[in-house]
């Protein structure tokens, strides 16, 4: 069943016309990885190299997450990798809240088909949109530098339980590689809680609020 239904989320991605972005791209990104997976990673928009390829993150900023992926014992075959926004914005600019918004949809249901144990976020326009889309007011979860890292046990669109950890995104971390050590804590925090080794103690949006 979310086979089929993924397919024609594919198939309705690839003809996507819904927003102006398609008419600069080459190929859309739907994303890639397992149906099943446990961990879900979601960046900011299809690159250069991605927008070629018509796959997510397999530019500079991809070639970086795999080798931290890697680094923490995990493959790319075994997560899901998308993006908000599944075209390029022209010069990687970012995506305007118009164009967000008309691809929205196409994340919402790709979450809700996959159900993941837990969503990494790559930098502040995923951590933004999906921690609204669990109930957090947008001023709360607006600084990525002061959200990277928590753990976020939510509910996605009121119907699945899922935990969310934002972190930085890899492509800051190729200018400051300082932010490397960060994003490989946060993803291996992201990992041990889809293995059950992590205690998640935090159980409401409330415990956030403080
Ligand atoms: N940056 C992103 O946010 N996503 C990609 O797929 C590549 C670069």
């Amino acid at each position: 069943m979310s086979q089929i239904e993924y397919e024609q989320l594919v198939r309705e991605i690839l003809s996507c016309t819904k927003c102006p972005l398609h008419r600069y791209r080459r190929r859309p990104v739907p994303g890639e990885g397992r149906l099943d997976a446990e961990i879900m990673i979601v960046g900011e928009a299809p690159g250069e190299k991605e927008d070629e390829q018509g796959r997510p993150f397999v530019g500079p900023a991809g070639q970086l997450l795999t080798k931290i992926l890697n680094s923490l014992g995990i493959s790319r075959e075994q997560v899901y990798i998308t993006n908000v926004v599944k075209c390029r914005p022209p010069e990687n600019r970012d995506p305007t809240p118009e164009e967000i918004k008309s691809c929205l949809p196409y994340l919402i249901r790709q979450i809700l088909i996959i159900r993941p144990k837990v969503i990494i976020c790559l930098g502040r326009h995923s951590a933004r949109e999906i921690l609204k889309l669990c109930g957090l007011r947008e001023s709360e979860v607006s600084q990525i530098s002061k959200i990277r890292g928590k753990i976020f046990n939510v509910k996605f669109m009121g119907e699945h339980d899922v935990t969310v950890v934002p972190t930085y995104h890899p492509a800051a971390a190729l200018y400051n590689p300082r932010l490397r050590t960060y994003i490989a804590e946060d993803i291996k925090k992201a990992i041990e809680i889809a293995q059950g080794k992590h205690r998640v103690e935090r159980s409401s949006i409330l415990d956030y609020l403080g």
